[in-house]
Formats: structure tokens, C-alpha cells, sequence
């Protein structure tokens, strides 16, 4: 991430304090100014994210509302334990870029029954950009995502991407309710990324109004630099999709793998889509199985899931499976958090807890001890 500047809130003071977000607990960003001066081209950096959390663990934010993100909305980066309870988060439909919730490389993040409708990703998982994603190595895993609804006109319900070069892994997402949509599903990724996406379940989804259920788009352009590795191959494998069903859908599914680099073990199951195009699926350089699928899905993915391909299409890790929010509901977890967000480990770093809530008053406290 080049370019940085200063978020609206930044949690890294260590002192307790309380702010004040009026009766409805709502945080108005304001956006609109940063959208004109992006549109213009009037920036010399990049806009700052609503609520910009990095390097903390233990995280709550629950019953608020965020409007007007001049950019994207929730952004918690190298943190653990973060849970997003019943939110909702507005941005205009052509605003640019204001995507609702992107953890980016950080793990153990439960996200449910949040509303969100902006101008571009509703969730988009992120871990990183080409060659700084792949020397920082910090990916993107054990992330949950359920019951959410929403609606974008240029981006997609839940994304992975195209920042993923620390890679993405352990991905549960259900109940999810896209209407009025571009997309549903996106992994975004291209040559020079590197890194990963492997074992994402999502399963529950039920789709009116989207342009493209599920897309895999390998063509993602933007580098940060000259000095990415075009060399460094995205790893897609393990993609299971489960249990959609879906009206007024133009495209089922455009799922674009890289020449050389096909993405494998992708399994799509119980899917069944009212398409208006003549050619519902479009796949290439994609490897995979299917059972019920309608309309009757690419050549590349026809081949059985029973009885031999049932382990690569249901795959999550122990970790997950063991984390306390699977399969209940965020709160379990948040129980579980303080016995094993004490310390981590890995990067070492002083136990801290933001709670920003909404209970009468907003509260925003950050406790840290060295
Ligand atoms: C509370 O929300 C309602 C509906 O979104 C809105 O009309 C009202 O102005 C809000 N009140 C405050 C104090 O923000
Ligand atoms: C967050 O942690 C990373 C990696 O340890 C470090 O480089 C960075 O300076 C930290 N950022 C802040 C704001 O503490
Ligand atoms: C969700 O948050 C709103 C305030 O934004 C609150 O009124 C409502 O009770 C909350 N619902 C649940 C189930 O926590
Ligand atoms: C959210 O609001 C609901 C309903 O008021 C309350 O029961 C719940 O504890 C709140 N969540 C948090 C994390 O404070
Ligand atoms: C849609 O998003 C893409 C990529 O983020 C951007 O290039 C394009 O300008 C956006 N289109 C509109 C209509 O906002
Ligand atoms: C599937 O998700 C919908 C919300 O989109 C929910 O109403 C329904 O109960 C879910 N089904 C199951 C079996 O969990
Ligand atoms: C598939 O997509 C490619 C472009 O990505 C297009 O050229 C081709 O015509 C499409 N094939 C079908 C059958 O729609
Ligand atoms: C499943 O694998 C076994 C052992 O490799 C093989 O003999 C069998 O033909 C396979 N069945 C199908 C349906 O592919």
C-alpha cells in the first residue's frame, strides 16, 4: 500500500477515550469531498479508510452504523480476533471504492448480520500486494462471514483480492443475500500476485438482481510498481461453492484461471440459477467437479464430486473448525478471545482490546499493555 495517509480513526492511542457518534450510533465519513477530488484527480495520495485498525488484537465493533467511507469502510490489517456484529454500513452505489469490510492480512475475523450497500466490494479479504505482500508474508486466514445482505452496483458481495500475495486461506461464509448486484462471488488475482487462495467454503447463498454470480477474474492489472515478478503465480485451489440459488442472473459463472497456472479443485454443488444469458458459464484454465448444478455448468468442471473428490471439496482446517464461532455465532468466540489473544505469538506484540460499540452512548476504548 503505497501512499498511506492518516484514517478517520485510527486506534492506536494508548489511552481510553469515548467519542460520540449521535443517538443512532452512526459515523458519517463525509466521503463525498474525497469522491469529488478522486474523480477530479486532484490527489496526490491515496483517501483514508473510515475506521483503520493495524496491529490489534481483540476487536469489537457491534451495533453501528457507518456511512460515507471516503474510501473503505472497516479496515482492520495485521490484527487477530476482530469480530463485526450487526453493522450496516451505506455508501452511495457509485461511489468509488468504498468497500464495506476488508480484513487484510489478519486472521480470526467473524463478520455476521451486517447490511451493507456500497459502491464497490461489500467484503473483499485481502493479504497484501505482489512483491510487498509476498516479502511480508502475513496472509489472510480463518476469516467467517454469515448472514449478510447487501447490494453494490460495481464490485462484489464477497471478494478475494486482487491484493492476495500473503495469501488467503480458511475461508467459511453462509447465509448470504445479494439482490441488485454486479457480482456476487469475485476471487480477483493476476500474474506478479504470488501468494495464495485455498480451502474457501461459502455455501447458503441466495442471489435476485446479479449480474455475475461467481467470478474468477485473473486479469487484475493495477501493480503497485515496475518491480513486481510477473513470474509469481497465484496458487487458486480448493474453492467450494454450495447451495445457490439465484433469479434474474445474466451470467452463472465467468471463471478465468491463468495460462500455466490453472486453478484447481473447484467444486460447485446444488446450484441452481434462473440465467438469461446463452452461455451461463464461461471457464477457462479451471480444474474442478460439480453435482446438481443448473444450468448445466463448463466442461472443466463436470466431473463427479462423489465418490473420489469429496476431501477437496470439504477441507476447512481444524483451527477453524475448533475456533469457538464455528458453527455458532460470533459471541462464542468473543468468549473464547481473551484465553488465546493474549499474547501473539507470532508477532509479539502488547495485548490490546478496541471495543467501539454502541450501548446508549459510543464507546471507543483502547486498553494496551506493554
Ligand atoms: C437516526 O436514523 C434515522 C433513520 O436512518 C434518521 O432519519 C435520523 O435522522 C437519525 N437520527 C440521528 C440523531 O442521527
Ligand atoms: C505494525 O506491525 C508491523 C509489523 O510488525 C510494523 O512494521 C508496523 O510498524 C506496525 N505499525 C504500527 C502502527 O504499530
Ligand atoms: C443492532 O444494532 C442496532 C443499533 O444499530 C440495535 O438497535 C439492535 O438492537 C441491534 N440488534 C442486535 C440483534 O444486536
Ligand atoms: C448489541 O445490541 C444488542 C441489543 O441491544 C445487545 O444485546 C448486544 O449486547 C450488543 N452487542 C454488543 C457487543 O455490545
Ligand atoms: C468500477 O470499478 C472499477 C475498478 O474498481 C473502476 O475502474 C471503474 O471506474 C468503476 N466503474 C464505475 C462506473 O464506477
Ligand atoms: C440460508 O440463508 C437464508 C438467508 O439468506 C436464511 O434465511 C436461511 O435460513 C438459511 N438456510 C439455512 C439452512 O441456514
Ligand atoms: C468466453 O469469454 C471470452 C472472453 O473472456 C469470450 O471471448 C468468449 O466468446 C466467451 N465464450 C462464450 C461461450 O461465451
Ligand atoms: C475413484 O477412484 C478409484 C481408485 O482410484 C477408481 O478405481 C474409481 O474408478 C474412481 N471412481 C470414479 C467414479 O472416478
Amino acid at each position: 500500500m503505497k501512499n498511506h495517509v492518516p484514517s478517520a480513526f485510527g486506534f492506536l492511542s494508548l489511552m481510553p477515550w469515548v467519542l460520540h457518534a449521535g443517538d443512532n450510533g452512526t459515523i458519517d465519513g463525509q466521503g463525498s469531498v474525497w469522491w469529488n477530488w478522486f474523480k477530479r484527480k486532484t490527489l496526490d495520495y491515496t483517501r483514508p479508510h473510515l475506521v483503520e485498525l493495524m496491529n490489534s488484537t481483540g476487536v469489537v465493533i457491534s451495533n453501528l452504523t457507518f456511512l460515507n467511507s471516503p474510501f473503505w469502510t472497516i479496515h482492520p490489517v495485521y490484527c487477530s480476533n476482530v469480530i463485526v456484529q450487526n453493522v450496516t454500513i451505506l455508501a452511495p452505489l457509485d461511489s468509488p471504492n468504498t468497500d464495506g469490510i476488508n480484513p487484510d492480512s489478519s486472521n480470526d475475523v467473524c463478520i455476521e448480520d451486517c447490511y451493507i450497500s456500497t459502491g464497490d466490494d461489500l467484503i473483499a479479504i485481502k493479504s497484501g500486494w505482489d512483491e510487498y505482500g509476498i516479502s511480508f508474508a502475513r496472509p489472510s486466514t480463518n476469516i467467517i462471514i454469515r448472514r449478510l445482505i447487501g447490494h453494490n452496483r460495481n464490485g462484489s458481495g464477497i471478494a478475494i483480492g486482487s491484493e492476495m500475495s500473503g495469501g488467503v486461506s480458511e475461508v467459511y461464509a453462509e447465509n448470504l443475500y445479494f439482490f441488485d448486484s454486479s457480482t456476487a462471488i469475485t476471487i480477483k488475482t493476476a500474474r506478479g500476485r504470488g501468494g495464495y487462495v485455498r480451502n474457501i467454503y461459502i455455501l447458503n447463498v441466495t442471489l435476485v438482481g446479479v449480474d455475475t454470480a461467481i467470478r474468477f477474474d485473473s486479469t487484475f492489472s493495477p501493480h503497485p510498481d515496475d518491480f513486481y515478478d510477473p513470474n509469481a503465480l497465484p496458487v487458486i485451489e480448493r474453492i467450494t461453492i454450495k447451495d445457490v440459488i439465484g433469479n434474474n442472473i445474466k451470467v452463472a459463472g465467468l471463471l478465468k484461471g491463468i495460462e500455466g497456472d490453472t486453478f484447481h479443485h473447484v467444486c460447485l454443488l446444488n446450484i441452481a440459477l434462473t440465467v438469461t444469458s446463452g452461455s451461463p458459464w464461461n471457464c477457462s484454465h479451471i480444474q474442478g467437479y460439480s453435482a446438481m448444478v443448473s444450468p448445466e455448468t463448463c466442461e472443466p468442471l463436470k466431473e463427479s464430486i462423489y465418490p473420489n473428490h469429496s476431501s477437496d471439496c470439504y477441507h476447512l482446517s481444524n483451527h477453524l473448525r475448533s475456533s469457538g464461532c464455528f458453527p455458532k455465532s460470533c459471541n462464542f468466540c468473543l468468549k473464547l478471545m481473551p484465553l488465546y489473544s493474549l499474547v501473539d505469538q507470532k508477532w509479539g506484540r502488547p495485548w490490546s482490546l478496541v471495543y467501539l460499540q454502541n450501548d446508549g452512548e459510543l464507546r471507543a476504548a483502547v486498553d494496551a499493555l506493554q
